[in-house]
């Protein structure tokens, strides 16, 4: 267990470079498993996330480490049929990607289901419906799910709600199943985009990622490819929202501009500068925050992850701000912790209302999930004094190297390890 200790109230000022993004890279590290050779991929993120599906690879008995360039290359030509290990599994959500992955590659798949973020219920069953359609048998047992298919048929499938997760898993599979698939009410988001991209680049026949309707020619033989994955947007999200309001001038590399626009529009409507200049993107803020409006929702509407981080900010807005979750049942963890801080939040069913008061206190808080933790952190940069944030493995699970980007960006932030 481990604290962070976040001195704030200062402004931010430097530049950050945005690792790769962690649900994209969670994607294409099963979907290495379908190709013959050693696919090589790069701008992976150094998280926790990355390091357990590392390990989940090896277990496997796929060949996967870090070079020392910092990518990581896979070879999964060699696979035990062994179900995998729950100790693992149970650690990260994107655990049950390896169901339409190995349903791809060997027909079958056993898998714990999924742990993860806390954020109310989190079913699966659009997953199950797109394997089913495939012409797979799923059942479920004590915890477990088991898929598997003489052979995947190419089916047209209709999502009941728009499910990154469903998207990806079911786009995974579709890649060994004969015939066409279509994918309708398919999710958008850039990461599912990155994943076509990976596996097209190995040979796959994958078009429409990025639209809702995705079509997918199974069955072609894929060989190992090299892939960069994409800039984390969650993360650029984070760092803008502390620039903002912390105030201060903060230059971030490494981002596609056009995956922040839902977040650049929300700032701008806050107060603040944001300035696009080809892979960067610097935002500056002189002034506290504005209050505002707004919903989650799937890509490309703003995004559910960065809400939590923003929720920081409008605390100290100069108005009653709405914030709507779309996305999640339960997804205001933070609020209390926030409160803690002197935030004046109400959470009214999936709705927080935010009064802005002029300023947060430091305090003990504690983190009890990934995005709720970067709220934290947003919120011990603009508090006076210093924040003491408890929980950090959460933040670990998503974000790289937080400490020495704080400090480029003059934080002073120490990490203490607790007995
Ligand atoms: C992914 C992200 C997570 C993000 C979320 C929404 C990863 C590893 N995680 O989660 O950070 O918050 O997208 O952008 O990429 N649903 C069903 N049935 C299903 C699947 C989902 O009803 O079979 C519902 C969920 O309860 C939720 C909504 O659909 O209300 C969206 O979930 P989904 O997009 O699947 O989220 P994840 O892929 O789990």
């Amino acid at each position: 267990m481990a604290k962070l200790l976040v001195d704030g109230g200062r402004p931010l000022r430097g530049t950050v470079r945005i690792s790769g993004r962690k649900n994209s890279a969670v994607a294409v590290m099963p979907a290495a498993l379908l190709p013959q050779g050693t696919s090589r991929l790069e701008n992976l993120p150094r998280i926790t996330d990355v390091e357990v599906f590392l390990s989940i690879l090896r277990q496997m008995g796929a060949e996967a480490a870090w070079r020392e360039d910092g990518s990581i290359e896979v070879n999964a030509e060699r696979l035990y049929r062994l179900p995998v290990s729950f100790e693992l599994t149970r650690r990260l959500r994107a655990s049950y990607y390896l169901l339409g992955a190995l349903l791809a590659r060997q027909g079958r798949a056993e898998v714990a289901l999924p742990g993860g973020c806390d954020l109310g219920p989190r079913p699966i069953d659009q997953h199950l419906k797109g394997f089913r359609a495939l012409g797979a048998e799923v059942s479920l047992q004590r915890g477990t799910v088991k898929v598997q298919a003489r052979q995947l048929r190419g089916a047209r499938i209709y999502f009941d709600v728009v499910s990154v997760g469903a998207t990806i898993n079911v786009l995974l599979a579709a890649t060994a199943a004969e015939g066409t698939t279509v994918l309708e009410n398919a999710a958008r988001e850039p990461h599912v985009v990155d994943l076509a991209n990976y596996l097209n680049a190995c040979g796959a026949h994958i078009r429409g990622a990025g639209t809702d309707v995705i079509k997918v020619q199974g069955g072609h033989p894929l060989r190992a490819a090299a892939h960069a994955i994409i800039p984390d947007e969650i993360e650029a999200a984070t760092f803008m929202t502390a620039a903002a309001a912390a105030g201060g001038d903060v230059t971030l590399e490494n981002v596609i501009p056009t995956h922040l626009e839902p977040v650049s529009a929300k700032l701008k409507e806050a107060g603040a500068l944001v300035l696009e200049n080809g892979d960067s993107v610097r935002v500056i803020s002189t002034e506290r925050p504005l209050p505002l409006q707004l919903k989650t929702m799937p890509y490309p509407g703003f995004p559910t992850d960065a809400m939590p981080p923003m929720t920081a900010l409008l605390s100290i807005a100069s108005g009653t701000s709405l914030v709507s979750e779309g996305v999640w049942e339960n997804r205001f963890a933070h609020v209390n912790e926030l409160r803690k801080m002197g935030a004046r939040i109400r959470v009214e069913g999936r709705t927080a209302v935010i009064e802005g008061v002029d300023a947060l206190q430091a305090a003990p808080v504690e983190a009890r999930d990934l995005r709720a933790a970067a709220a934290l952190m947003v919120a011990g940069c603009i508090a006076e004094g210093q924040t003491e944030i408890f929980g950090v493995e959460h933040l670990d699970r998503g974000y790289e190297g937080t400490e020495e980007k704080l400090r480029a960006l003059g934080v002073r932030v120490q990490r203490l390890r607790e007995e």
